[in-house]
């Protein structure tokens, strides 16, 4: 079995599961841009490093040390030149680090160097994001296109000191490698695999789309969180919902964690969905898995497009996330209205001294995650576009079928009712969603 998901892959192919128990972690940002002085790229270079030390957070690791390194040249064996691997090699050891994340595309060899050198466990960039995305790709399509995008690393990865496919998740420890001829065995074995795969990922999108109402997990609207990472998307999830406390909530027991019911103040309930957090330059080759997280995107009724106000890049983050999107609408994963249903969050208001400092155009909510303030406003923006995204049906149902009119009370605003002796007739105004699900049950 080839493990892929939600593991950490050293360079010799070994893989470790970091999620059981908390791992001391460094992250060092090599830094080799040509203006790297001056206190824009100062600031430049501390944002990219607070990014890669909140994405090493989000996998379970324990940020004890961190640097930014500034690169004179790319060194072949080891990137970092010979001092600085040592001085950080020293940094590592007093800390007692297990793991370290170079927030850079390394070579394999550079990658098994540096674990040499260090004595310890080396992740790039795109390792540690595959990792992401493998602990949070919730659909098929998601879970097909990580798994694909870490076996075409992986593959990249093969050399000599790879130990074997056949492991188990969580197996560090092995020792010495095999000879070429396992190397070969197992450079087949990935490259057969990665043809299963994508025969599968055109069957799954093939079918994609048919059904997509029908496919719908939860029985209510979705209100889906995007946006950067650091932008404040789980902040912004846990104020929302703090007050609803989801253990009391049966319904909401089995949703996975980046889910929670929420009562809006009209009263409706909706889903909302978290999802993993734009990366700022995401590796190219990792591109079609991130799109594959965003798939709960595409199903939900309203977006929210969370924005960090205060950040140097936040036009330039603004325009990534609407670039994405209107990817997924272009190649159809993605609705062609979600313009119309998404709401643009502008987030940290209080680091610009509150909501009324900041210019809030139409369709944009301006909020603080930390202090509160807007959160009213920007529930009721979720209201009224759920309420503009409805459509009016009329039905006749028995008196007997107190079911299904209880159904239509639940999920609709029913906004006329006459009782007849053989029927009662309803008018309501229901999600497209939710009136396919009620007259495919009739
Ligand atoms: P990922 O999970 O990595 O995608 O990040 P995220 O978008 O979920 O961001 P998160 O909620 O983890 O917040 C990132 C940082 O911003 C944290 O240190 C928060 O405390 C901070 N933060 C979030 N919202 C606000 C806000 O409204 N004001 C201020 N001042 N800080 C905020």
């Amino acid at each position: 079995m080839v493990m892929v998901t939600a593991e950490i892959v050293g360079a010799d192919g070994r893989t470790g599961n970091l999620s059981a128990s908390p791992t001391r972690a460094a992250v060092i940002l090599p830094w080799e841009r040509p203006d790297s002085s001056g206190s824009d790229a100062t600031r430049a270079s501390e944002a990219r490093l607070a990014e890669a030390i909140g994405l090493a957070a989000s996998i379970g690791l324990v940020v004890v040390h961190s640097a930014i390194v500034k690169l004179r040249e790319r060194r072949p064996s080891t990137l970092l030149g010979e001092g600085q691997a040592a001085t950080q090699g020293a940094e590592l050891a007093a800390h007692d680090v297990a793991v370290v994340i170079v927030d850079a595309a390394l070579s394999p060899v550079q990658q098994r160097n540096l674990e040499r050198t260090w004595n310890c466990k080396v992740i790039d960039r795109t390792g540690l994001i595959l990792d992401i995305f493998g602990e949070r790709a919730a659909t098929r399509e998601g879970t097909l296109q990580v798994e694909l995008a870490h076996l075409e690393y992986q593959r990249s990865r093969l050399v000599r000191s790879w130990t074997h496919l056949e492991r188990q998740r969580g197996g560090f420890g092995f020792l010495g490698g095999p000879g070429e001829t396992q190397i070969e065995a197992d450079r087949r074995l990935i490259l057969e695999r990665i043809v299963r795969l994508k025969k599968e990922l055109e069957q799954v999108r093939r079918t994609r789309g048919l059904h997509r109402t029908a496919r719908r997990r939860v029985p209510f609207p979705v209100v889906a969180l995007v946006g950067y990472t650091n932008a404040g998307k789980s902040s912004l999830f846990n104020a929302m919902t703090g007050a609803e406390v989801a253990a009391r909530d049966q319904l909401f027991a089995t949703l996975d964690p980046t889910m929670r019911g929420l009562r809006l103040p009209s009263g409706r309930r909706v889903i909302l969905s978290d999802t993993v957090g734009f990366i700022s330059e995401l590796p190219m080759e990792l591109v079609a898995a991130f799109r594959a997280t965003l798939e709960e995107v595409a199903e939900a009724d309203v977006i929210l497009h969370v924005r960090d106000i205060a950040h140097p890049d936040s036009a330039a983050q603004r325009a990534d996330v609407i670039a994405v999107l209107e990817g997924m609408a272009r190649d159809n994963t993605l609705g062609e209205d979600w313009p119309s249903r998404t709401i643009e969050v502008l987030n940290k208001a209080d680091l610009l001294g509150g909501v009324a400092e900041v210019p809030a155009r139409t369709g944009t909510v301006a909020v603080s995650a930390i202090t509160g303030e807007g959160l009213p406003a920007l529930l009721a923006a979720i209201d009224s576009r759920i309420a503009a995204g409805m459509e009016t049906a009329d039905y006749e149902i028995a008196p007997e079928d107190g079911a299904r009119l209880a159904w239509l009370y639940e999920h609709g605003e029913v906004v006329g009712r006459q009782d007849g002796d053989a029927a009662i007739h309803v008018t309501v105004r229901l999600l497209p969603a939710d009136r396919a699900r009620f007259e495919r049950r009739e």
